[in-house]
């Protein structure tokens, strides 16, 4: 199976998994991304079975508006089930590297309100220890070069990531070969750099079910 099939394999999963669970009231929370995508497009077929969605950035709302599928504030939901979103990297442990797309404020946002976090990755997603893929950090576009230098401190090599502004008008330091043996720990010491907003580590929350695409099928793992 190619990766697209794969990324369509766990979204159909998703989809599957909640479909049965919705009520006329829920508002599912929704990813970013290629995986995110092909969610969306699945769960458009019980739209008229939910009240609606929360967006974790402008591209996944706009991807949404035009299934038909109403897109809430954030501030107006008190309470979601689900939220439901790929990842860059995850470990055995569920703790996940995310923020490929630039969203990762808004979907650790988004993931922080919801009862269950189901992450959907195809299988290449799958490591042993997070950091092969670099760590995105949104990051107040003045303290750029304070939170570099901050991060050379934790032994990682920061990269501006050339010509992205993030939806909350910020910029995005990829971080190099950081060691990330204790992700708990990463996120929290990279969350205390002034001039850092988020960081791209799911750690502290992560995923409480994760759909990974394999060629023997889709693997549940929680
Ligand atoms: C966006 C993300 C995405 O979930 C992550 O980049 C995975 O993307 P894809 O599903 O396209 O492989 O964190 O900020």
């Amino acid at each position: 199976m190619t990766q697209d099939e794969l990324k369509q394999a766990v979204a159909k999963a998703a989809v599957d998994y909640i479909a049965p669970k919705l009520e006329r009231s829920s508002i599912v929370g929704v990813g970013t991304g290629s995986t995110a995508n092909f969610f969306i497009d699945f769960l458009a077929q019980y739209k008229d079975e939910f009240d609606g969605a929360v967006a974790s950035s402008e591209a996944t709302a706009e991807r949404l508006k035009k299934h038909g599928i109403e897109v809430y504030d954030l501030n107006s939901v008190s309470e979601m089930e689900f939220y439901v979103d790929g990842a860059d990297e995850t470990n055995a442990n569920l703790e996940l590297i995310k923020g490929g797309g630039a969203a990762l404020t808004r979907e650790k946002i988004v993931a922080a309100v919801a009862k269950t976090f189901i992450c959907i990755a195809d299988g290449s997603k799958m490591v042993d220890i997070l950091g092969d893929f670099p760590l995105p950090v949104e990051v107040i576009p003045m303290a750029r070069s304070h939170v570099g230098r901050e991060i050379v401190k934790l032994g990682g090599d920061p990269v501006y990531r050339d010509g992205v502004t993030t939806d909350n008008g910020n910029i995005i330091i990829d971080v190099h070969n950081l060691d990330i043996s204790r992700p708990i720990q990463m996120e929290e010491k990279l969350n205390n750099i002034v001039g850092v907003v988020t960081n791209g580590l799911f750690a502290r929350r992560p995923a409480d079910l994760l759909l990974l695409g394999t060629s023997e099928g889709v693997k549940r793992i929680s």
